[in-house]
């Protein structure tokens, strides 16, 4: 039984925390890889791979194959996680007699494979993957390859070998981060088409450039090609690739190095580099202000919702945010679950599903079945018991629990003990029941009250801000502690929704940054804050954080 969606983007935080921790510990290591594969790491241990941290060589266990061995801080911190050890213990990261070394290595229990020596990790998986055949064994093999590995020539026998022996228990992601210990994978063997410029955007803007997946083909291979960013498109292609029957599956997952860490992303310096003390408090503020942008699409045309869907997709929603509502605990009605099914098979951005109904312990099933993958159910309609009925259903059915209060609703008493475990808070800044309202100044100060509550106990959900979030006041709910946002008139009440999703995420970025300024001003002075600054090496980033440094008066 697996997580559902935000229990494993929770844990893949805690595992990249524990990259910056420990490398920095150390002294070296990679963060970079480590984060390209953070994504795919996070889908395989928390919903795919069996295992049993208690029994490592567990049998009928599946096979992890890190190849491209040097991203072991990204395997270690993951298998902390999930049991195999205490998550202390990445304090030894490459220390003389430690388990945990700078590359995999059979000496800790549950590694599969001595990673380092680059290109050798998928002929291995081929042999472990054969083997299971022989011996009628039930296991899949995951191997991640990485692209500058790609150069090696064993990857490519390997691949015909895999091809030739139907190896079909067998799934191989590559790590197409396009960076490599020297520079730009595409400039020093090109997998692709050859890059020109220092600019990767170049790669990423003209698709047609893309020729890996056509080289994988021609080798036999069932080839599925992603964004090795998005959860949801992981777990399909897992899905599909275990579907498979006859031949190898490879999943080209398109990522970022150094993903998560603006200054480390797509910069070939973190490929092998460890960051350092004064700037890790930075950087784990920034680990813990990633955000999601959610459409409401009853802000749109509600005679063709399945129009608003893919208008979603094109625009790049995180989640698609869906306001049920049944007439009585508001007074709209919208939709309900069966408008849901329907819209279901349009895409696999996750449905957050936003239950404005009475007695939603009552339908929740449906919602359940028709595919949601969040859930939310507002704080005036359940009690104790029916909330912890709904609470354990979700869990169990790995959806993610939601609860909703109202602008006049405080946090009942009784719901203070489900804190820790709830996924989402959605605190309305609009009274429910249609889009389009202003939003409630005094939900600020409400925000600052409740941040109190839930730190002290233990929250590790999203805030979700509904209701009347646009361009002018999405930054400063950001600060208020919101890591979600619901956007129905400001997003898809606009011709363009990806232009209003991308400046949605522009302007909570700059509040980000205005953010993680202050507090590299708070540790370090303008010593700090300059450092900080100067890691941003690539694009335009630099010239922007340094713009937003002077308007705060720290330059
Ligand atoms: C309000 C709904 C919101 C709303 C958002 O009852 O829960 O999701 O539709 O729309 P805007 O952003 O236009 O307030
Ligand atoms: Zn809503």
């Amino acid at each position: 039984m697996g997580l559902n969606y935000y229990q494993i983007k929770k844990n893949i935080l805690k595992s990249r925390k524990l990259v910056i921790r420990s490398t920095n510990l150390a002294g070296s290591g990679h963060p970079g890889g480590s984060f390209s594969m953070a994504e795919i790491l996070g889908c395989l241990f928390y919903n795919h791979l069996r295992y049993d941290p208690k029994n490592p060589q567990w049998d009928e266990r599946d096979r992890l194959v890190l190849s491209k061995g040097h991203a072991s801080p990204g395997l270690f911190s993951n298998m902390a996680v999930a049991g195999y050890f205490p998550e202390t213990e990445l304090d030894t990261l490459r220390k003389f007699g430690s388990k945990l070394q700078g590359h995999p290595d059979l000496k800790c229990p549950g590694v599969e494979f001595c990673g380092g020596s680059l290109g050798t990790g998928l002929s291995y998986s081929i042999g472990i993957a054969l083997s299971a055949k022989i011996d009628s064994k039930n296991f899949h093999v995951y191997t991640i390859i990485g692209d500058g590995e790609s150069d090696e020539g064993q990857i490519w026998e390997a691949a015909m070998t895999a091809s030739k022996y139907k190896v079909d228990n067998l799934t191989v992601f590559l790590d197409r981060n396009f960076i490599q210990q020297d520079s730009y994978t595409e400039k020093i063997m090109p997998l692709d088409k050859k890059l020109d410029s220092e600019n990767l955007s170049e790669m990423w803007k003209d698709a047609s450039r893309w020729k890996t997946g056509d080289k994988w083909r021609s080798f036999g291979w069932n080839v599925l090609e992603i964004d090795g960013h998005r959860i949801e498109q992981i777990d399909a292609a897992i899905r599909k690739a275990n579907n498979t029957k006859g031949v190898p599956t490879i999943i080209i997952s398109r990522t970022i190095k150094g993903k998560s860490v603006e200054h480390m992303e797509d910069n070939p310096a973190w490929h092998g580099k460890a960051p350092d003390t004064d700037i890790v408090p930075i950087i784990f503020d920034e680990l813990n202000s990633q955000f999601m942008i959610s459409p409401s699409i009853i802000a749109g045309d509600m005679s063709n919702l399945e129009n608003e869907i893919k208008r979603c997709v094109n625009g790049r929603a995180d989640y698609i945010h869906l306001d049920v509502m049944d007439g009585q605990f508001v007074p709209n009605k919208t939709f309900d679950f069966n408008k849901i099914k329907e819209l279901r098979p349009l895409t696999i951005i996750p449905f957050d599903t936003h239950l404005m109904i009475n007695e939603p312990q009552k339908y929740l099933q449906n919602y359940i079945d028709a595919g949601s993958d969040m859930i939310t159910v507002h704080a005036e309609v359940t009690n104790a018991s029916s909330f912890g009925e709904i609470h354990d259903t979700l869990k169990q059915n790995q959806i993610g629990v939601g609860f909703a209060i109202n602008p006049d609703t405080e946090l009942p008493e009784w719901f203070i003990p489900f804190i820790p475990s709830i996924d989402q808070l959605i605190v309305m800044s609009v009274v429910p029941g249609k889009s389009g309202q202003q939003y409630i100044e005094s939900t600020h100060e409400k925000m600052s009250r409740l941040n109190v509550i839930l730190e002290q106990n233990n929250f590790s959900g999203y805030i979700e801000a509904d209701g009347g979030v646009n361009l002018q006041n999405i930054g400063s709910i950001f600060n208020d502690g919101a890591r979600a946002f619901v956007g129905g008139g400001a997003i898809i009440g606009q011709d363009d929704v990806r232009a209003a999703i991308r400046d949605f995420r522009n302007e909570i970025l700059i509040s980000r940054r205005g953010a993680l300024l202050d507090k590299a001003h708070k540790l370090g002075g303008q010593d700090l804050v300059k450092k900080w600054i100067n890691l941003h090496v690539i694009g335009e980033k630099q010239k922007e954080i340094q713009k937003i440094a002077m308007e705060r008066g720290y330059l």
